[in-house]
């Protein structure tokens, strides 16, 4: 039981009506000179961050269950990678992996190769975003079965640059304006248990897309030893957090390898111990062929990995390289990321979604608008629905809701049209749980009086 000056110290203190002066300066700035492509959703103006919590520029202290979308796996400023990223700093800032060698590269790719599973050694590629490790990957598998097609799935997102935005099928948004994408990409259903495709549960839900992909993908749209890959999210992330059931991964496995069809498990968002496990695809057992890693990897540092058997990345140099791709100070925040991650926030990240899921599970009993709680660790989505029986979708009561909770001092983020997320950074603890399910049981309640 903490005492109240350790609670003051962890939860949200808001200190001006939102947003405050200096915020909404800084949102008008803004408005004037950046892109318009962004998607914000609320006018947080971030300052500072510590742990699980982030301050803004007019002194209003947030608890952060967004984590700079899933990104800050250690938290904010993490001492031990703060020191790492400072010493790095000093000693030497860039010097391209392309052209010359240091060892903090080789040093993670060892570690990254021995968490990802399967008895074969390893090669990593190291890129600065998502959407470059799902582009390394499109390339090699490419590359390496000499094959073209691409399998990839409905409500998936891997990335917005041209050769990932062919796979991403989460919003039109997303690819309205930008011409022909790239070519033999196949989309099929994804194994959505609360919204079946073939309206069935979630036990029957994924062999009804194993089938129809094997009778129906197979018989008429593209011979399987002309695919190269299928590349899966084992939680959607972008599409609405939603896990697609472990006997559906493992089937997914026994076709691909039965076709010689390469698995590319993208953990972009699930990855780096936010499930409770290194890796979301460990919860069903696979073994992927090629994983894609970023966001948590590093702690808010640019940085991506695409981590392959050691006989799939066997492309010859110049194949496939990037200037700043794995450059030192992010490198040295990795590291210290994986000794923190592996010093006990997995565990942690376990525990916590354990926590959040005994009190949140029974939602959909006690709120109206709540259709359905999934997810796994510290990867939670919250389904907002305007009827229960029917399942109509509620994008504005969902957007509603992250504002209420901005409101009272819980930055959440929403995904895919009606689902609310919740990405804590891997530190939080129980008390910061509670606020944050007091709070979005909080804004429930007002939505269902106000809507
Ligand atoms: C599963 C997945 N893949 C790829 C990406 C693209 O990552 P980035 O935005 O770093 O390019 C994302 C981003 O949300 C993601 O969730």
């Amino acid at each position: 039981m903490s005492t109240a000056t350790e609670l003051k110290a962890k939860l949200p203190r808001l200190a001006t009506a939102l947003p405050g002066p200096n915020a909404k300066k800084a949102v008008e700035r803004d408005a004037q000179f950046v892109s318009p492509s962004y998607t914000r959703e609320y006018p947080l103006v971030a300052k500072a961050g510590r742990g699980a919590l982030i301050e803004d520029v007019d002194g209003n202290v947030f608890l952060d269950f967004a984590a700079g979308i899933a990104v800050c796996s250690t938290g904010h400023c993490h001492p031990q990678v703060v020191a790492a990223i400072q010493k790095q700093a000093a000693e030497l800032i860039h010097m391209s992996g392309t052209d010359f060698y240091y060892e903090g590269m080789a040093r993670l790719a060892e570690r990254l190769g021995h968490i990802v599973p399967g008895a074969e050694a390893k090669r990593v590629y190291f890129g600065n975003s998502g959407t470059e490790a799902v582009e390394a990957a499109i390339k090699l598998a490419r590359y390496a079965t000499r094959r073209e097609k691409l399998i990839a799935f409905y409500g998936c997102f891997h990335g917005r640059t041209l050769g990932s935005l062919s796979l991403t099928a989460s919003r039109a948004a997303q690819r309205k304006g930008f011409g022909t994408l790239l070519g033999g990409v196949i989309h099929i259903p994804y194994p959505y248990a609360y919204r079946c495709p073939y309206g069935h549960t979630a036990d029957t839900c994924g062999s009804e897309v194993i089938e129809f992909l094997e009778g129906e993908i197979f018989e008429r749209m593209a011979d399987p030893e002309e695919i190269a890959a299928i590349i899966i999210e084992p939680i959607q992330g972008e599409g609405g957090y939603v896990p697609a059931p472990k006997a559906f991964l493992l089937e997914l496995q026994r076709v691909v390898r039965k076709h010689g069809i390469l698995l590319v498990v993208d953990e972009v968002q699930s990855g780096m111990g936010r499930t409770g496990k290194w890796w979301a695809s460990d919860h069903a057992g696979i073994q992927p062929d090629i994983l894609c890693t970023a966001k948590g990897i590093a702690s808010g540092m640019p940085l991506s990995a695409t981590i392959a058997r050691a006989s799939v990345m066997n492309w010859k140099p110049g194949a496939h390289a990037s200037t700043f791709g794995g450059n030192p100070v992010s490198i040295a925040a990795a590291l210290a990321t994986l000794d923190v991650l592996e010093g006990g926030l997995i565990e942690n990240a376990r525990r916590m979604g354990e926590h959040l899921f005994a009190k949140m599970s029974d939602w959909p009993a006690r709120f109206s608008n709540v259709g359905d709680v999934r997810g796994k660790g510290l990867m939670i989505g919250v389904e907002i629905v305007r009827d229960q029986e029917t399942k109509e979708k509620a994008p504005e009561l969902r957007n509603w809701i992250l504002h209420k909770a901005f409101e009272k001092g819980l930055l959440v983020l929403g995904a895919g049209e009606n689902t609310v997320r919740l990405a804590p950074p891997l530190v939080i603890d129980e008390d910061q749980a509670d606020f944050a399910v007091r709070t979005l049981e909080e804004c429930l309640t007002e939505a269902a009086e106000k809507h």
